[in-house]
């Protein structure tokens, strides 16, 4: 731009404005005198810093002010400019330099530079050119750089010069970008975290560069603590920084060396408040970080040293420890604090240089662990380090007074006591000393027992009067305070009869009404009420003001238990209350013992005896009678009776066809029936029948001769009375034409001629009274039927001869009207004749409610009947009717048949 054309005006403009600095123009055009890469690539890795050095060839003494120098770089080859920038040179160097994005190897650079004043430029320089790599006649394919250390984030370029030219257009990637006939370039590289131990590779054409991504030390916290007054600690939190060996940090604390995450510095305490520096230093970077303090705040106690020698007592110990010689830590104001098997005990301690504590309050003859801990008691910083763990055991002391209690059994009395828990014991329980005696004055009796015994029984003399005893456990350190016992006279614990109890959930709930001479709370004691174990009692003693208890033990299913309640008295213990019973209630496993059964006439008379009380399981309810005709094909047992009283023990059976039976009694519990007794039995009704059928014959004539006599004596008032409106009893004509010999029956329904009603099982059927009519009220029956009444039935069968009558009562039914059979067929009874009707079973239930029985029926055949379950599968067809309502309006719309058969 500088013309000698317009050198006139531009002198002329240059002295106007520029007023006492005259410089002639042009501007003198500068020298590059050096263009050059830093030198330290002694491996040819890559190197990015370029530097310019140049002279500007002003006159001496003629420099304008200011002057600045545009500087131009490209890439040579392809004459691409990559990098533009006007340089300020206040100190007059003449020197620059500039980081290239890719490692100049890559390629060459070519520089210019010229000088600028204001507006004004000099000419350019020529170009000074950088030679790079790619103008070499390699035989092999280069990368750039080699081994590069980068952090993570930071883009590299690659560069891949290939081995010729040859390859036009050839773009290996990530080497997409062509800078020059051989050389390629790749975007910049990133990577999110730091490369592995070998670092990332990155290939072009059969050649490769490893490089390696980490962090610049980034260390945090830096703190300095003395633990000892005589050096002071810095440690620090280490930063991330890489996993290859290039992102190691050397630390320097106030220049002096560290590992890498403390220092140690022979620094005095003494001097007050210091600064601690730490620089952190690896290939990407530099940290520094500091700490102002003065170390006597930075007190941090190392872990003293517990001596073994610990003094131990039964409930004190005494730790020791120590700080080490010469330490300064042996006249410092501390505080301690200590750790008892992994609590931390409230109670510090202090003092200066303290070196041991006491524990108190420790149990005897038990393992402790403990461990103790100190700071500064003047300023305080921080616990310490804790002291190795120091086990000890404390010594045995006298044992805790014993549980003791007694127990009268089968006339002896006992007594007994429980072991000592390990808390109790305090050491290891050597035996027991009784001390028996008297409040006269005869001698005391002393015994010893061993560890393992719990138990002495009383001798009878002792028991009788004013006794006590006194026990008290032993163990190496001594004797027990005395528990004392005074023993209750024999003959003040009869008379209680005990009221019976249920357990609930495996436990026995029992309260008491508080008794004014507990002066010392009450005992409950339990034991089982069979076991013939000595000393099987286990009690629980029980607090004034509390009258009631659960009682968790180990109680037995189906085992039964006597529980007492006492209240303890300055003498002896009162007894209060007996119950029994059992935690839960099974059915029983034991048979009832020695069942019979005997013929008295016609009827059965079963008894039994009562069972083993251990068999039992249960309180007995009462039992169950059952029977089985042998000689037909009867499948099932018939319950003939539920008995529900325990202590009736015998039935009574007014029946029977002739033939074998099985009798079998089973008792049952509120769980259920236990096993059967069962008794063979051959009945014989012929001898009877025969005597019993001479007999009526013979009333028969008489009456037959009686009633021609008064029908011919009073025809008219007869008639009147016979054929008034009374309803006349209706006969089967088949009855009348029956060979009455074998058949003895009450009265009975009527359904058909194969079904009759009967009543089954009726277990609430409890009490079976005999219903006593006159034969007026009998008839008047027929129509008016209380809805409860339930008839016993049978069948007169000529061909099985025996019919079955069924009798519900447990007691036994006295009616002449059914031993005696000496009526007629009821044209008339005689007023004074008790004709039974039937039963009228009722329950006697709490409210007086009656309650109807269960009502079956049973078809009837040759082969005997079957009961049939209501609507059970089990029914056999009923031929004719095809259902047979249970009402009892259809009871009493059924024929009723009113005879006495014979
Ligand atoms: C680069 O390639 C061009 C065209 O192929 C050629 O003219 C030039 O001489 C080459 N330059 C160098 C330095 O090889
Ligand atoms: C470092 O110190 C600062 C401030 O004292 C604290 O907030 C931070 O939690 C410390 N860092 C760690 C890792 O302890
Ligand atoms: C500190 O460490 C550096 C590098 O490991 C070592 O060269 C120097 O000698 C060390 N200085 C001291 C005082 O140990
Ligand atoms: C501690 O020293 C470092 C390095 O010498 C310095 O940068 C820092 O300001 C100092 N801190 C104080 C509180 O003196
Ligand atoms: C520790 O126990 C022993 C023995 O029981 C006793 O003599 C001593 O006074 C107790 N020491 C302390 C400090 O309680
Ligand atoms: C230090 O010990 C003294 C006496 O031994 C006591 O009175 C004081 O409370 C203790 N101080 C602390 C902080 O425990
Ligand atoms: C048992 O006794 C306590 C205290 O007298 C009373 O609060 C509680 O209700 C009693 N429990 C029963 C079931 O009687
Ligand atoms: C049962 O009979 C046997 C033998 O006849 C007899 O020894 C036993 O005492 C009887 N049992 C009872 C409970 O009567």
């Amino acid at each position: 731009m500088a013309s000698s054309d317009f050198w006139p005006l531009c002198a002329l403009l240059s002295l106007a404005v520029v007023q006492g600095k005259q410089y002639a123009l042009p501007l003198p055009v500068p020298e590059i005198v050096r263009v050059y890469s830093d030198g330290n690539d002694i491996h040819d890795f890559g190197v990015w810093k370029m530097n310019v050095e140049w002279r500007d060839n002003f006159p001496v003494g003629n420099k304008p002010e200011p002057v600045t120098y545009d500087v131009e770089i490209f890439h040579t080859e392809q004459m691409r400019l990559v990098h533009k920038e006007t340089i300020e040179d206040p100190m007059g160097t003449h020197r620059w330099s500039w980081t290239s994005p890719l490692p100049l190897q890559c390629t060459s650079h070519s520089v210019r530079l010229r000088t600028r004043h204001q507006s004004h430029t000099s000419e350019w320089t020529p170009l000074y050119t950088l030679k790079g790599k790619d103008i070499d006649d390699s035989s092999e394919s280069n990368i750039y750089p080699q081994d590069y250390v980068a952090r993570v984030g930071e883009g590299i370029v690659f560069c891949c010069i290939l081995k010729k030219q040859s390859h036009a257009g050839f773009s290996p990637p990530p080497f997409t970008i062509q800078i020059s006939n051989r050389t390629y370039i790749t975007e910049p590289v990133r990577h999110d975290d730091v490369s592995s131990v070998s670092g990332f590779d990155i290939l072009c054409d059969y050649t490769g560069a490893t490089y390696f991504i980490g962090y610049a030390p980034d260390d945090q916290n830096l703190t300095c603590e003395t633990r000892d007054l005589n050096s002071v600690e810095c440690h620090w939190i280490p930063g991330k920084t890489g996993k290859s060996r290039m992102f190691n940090v050397q630390y320097k604390v106030n220049g002096r060396n560290c590992s890498v995450d403390r220092c140690v510095l022979d620094d005095s305490v003494d001097k007050g408040v210091m600064n601690w520096t730490l620089i952190a230093k690896n290939s990407l970077g530099e940290k520094m970080i500091s700490d102002v303090a003065d170390p006597k705040h930075r007190v941090r106690l190392k872990a003293p040293t517990i001596t073994s020698a610990v003094l131990v007592h039964a409930r004190n110990a005494t730790l020791e420890w120590q700080w080490g010689e010469k330490s300064k830590l042996n006249s410092f104001p501390m505080i301690c604090q200590v750790e008892v098997n992994g609590h931390t005990v409230q109670e510090t301690f202090n003092g200066s240089g303290l070196k041991s504590l006491v524990l108190t309050d420790l149990q005897p003859f038990t393992g402790y662990s403990a461990r103790v801990r100190c700071g500064s008691y003047e300023h305080f910083y921080k616990w310490g380090d804790w002291s190795t763990l120091n086990t000890f055991s404390t010594k045995e002391d006298i044992p805790e007074a014993v549980d003791m209690w007694m127990q009268i059994l089968n006339g002896h009395t006992y007594v007994v006591w429980k072991s000592l828990t390990a808390n109790q014991s305090h050491g290891i329980i050597t035996g027991y000393e009784l001390l028996l005696g008297s409040t006269t004055d005869e001698p005391k009796e002393h015994i010893s027992k061993a560890t393992n015994e719990h138990c002495h029984k009383v001798s009878a003399k002792r028991a009788e009067g004013d006794y006590f005893m006194f026990i008290s456990a032993k163990n190496s350190a001594g004797i027990s305070p005395p528990s004392k016992i005074t023993i209750p006279n024999l003959q003040s614990d009869g008379g209680i009869i005990p009221d019976h109890i249920s357990g609930l959930n495996d436990s026995f709930s029992i309260s008491w009404d508080p008794s004014p001479n507990s002066s010392c709370g009450y005992v409950v004691d339990w034991f089982p009420t069979y076991s013939t174990e000595q000393c099987a009692v286990k009690w629980m003693k029980i607090s004034s003001g509390v009258s009631n208890a659960t009682i968790y033990s180990d109680f037995e299913n189906g085992v039964k238990y006597t529980l007492s309640v006492y209240a303890c008295t300055s003498g002896a213990p009162q007894l209060l209350q007996r119950r029994e019973g059992y935690v839960k209630e099974l059915a029983p496993v034991g048979k009832v013992q020695n069942l019979t059964a005997e013929q008295h006439g016609k009827d059965i008379k079963l008894s039994w005896k009562d069972m083993h009380e251990e068999e039992k399981k249960g309180f007995i309810l009462g039992y169950n009678v059952y029977y089985k005709h042998s000689s037909e094909d009867q499948k099932y047992d018939i319950l003939m009776a539920s008995i529900r009283d325990p202590s009736v023990r015998t039935h009574t059976l007014s029946i029977l066809r002739s033939g074998n039976y099985i009798f079998k009694v089973k008792a049952f519990t509120s769980a259920g029936e236990g096993p059967e007794s069962d008794v063979y039995r051959y009945v014989d009704q012929q001898v009877y029948t025969m005597v019993s059928s001479i007999l009526i014959v013979l009333g028969t004539l008489a009456c037959i001769i009686a009633i021609i006599v008064l029908f011919c004596i009073k025809r008219e008032w007869l008639q009147s009375k016979l054929y008034s409106d009374t309803p006349k009893p209706v006969f089967s004509g088949e009855w009348l034409t029956q060979d009455f010999h074998h058949c003895y029956v009450m009265d009975k329904i009527l359904l058909s001629e194969s079904e009759v009603l009967m009543v089954e099982n009726p277990e609430p059927c409890l009490q079976v009274v005999p219903q006593v009519q006159k034969a007026q009220q009998e008839v008047d029956l027929k129509s008016k039927d209380p809805p409860w009444t339930r008839y016993y039935n049978d069948v007169c069968d000529p061909q099985t001869v025996s019919p079955l009558t069924i009798d519900l009562s447990y007691t036994e039914v006295s009616s002449p009207g059914i031993q005696n059979p000496t009526y007629n067929i009821p044209l008339s009874l005689p007023d004074d004749a008790n004709l039974v009707l039937g039963y009228m079973p009722q329950i006697q239930n709490g409210d007086n409610q009656l309650q109807p029985c269960d009502v079956k029926f049973v078809q009837m055949d040759s082969a005997g009947y079957q009961p049939q379950s209501q609507g059970s599968s089990q029914t056999t067809e009923i031929p004719n009717e095809t259902s047979l309502p249970l009402s009892t309006a259809s009871v009493s719309s059924s024929e009723y048949l009113l005879h006495q058969c014979l």
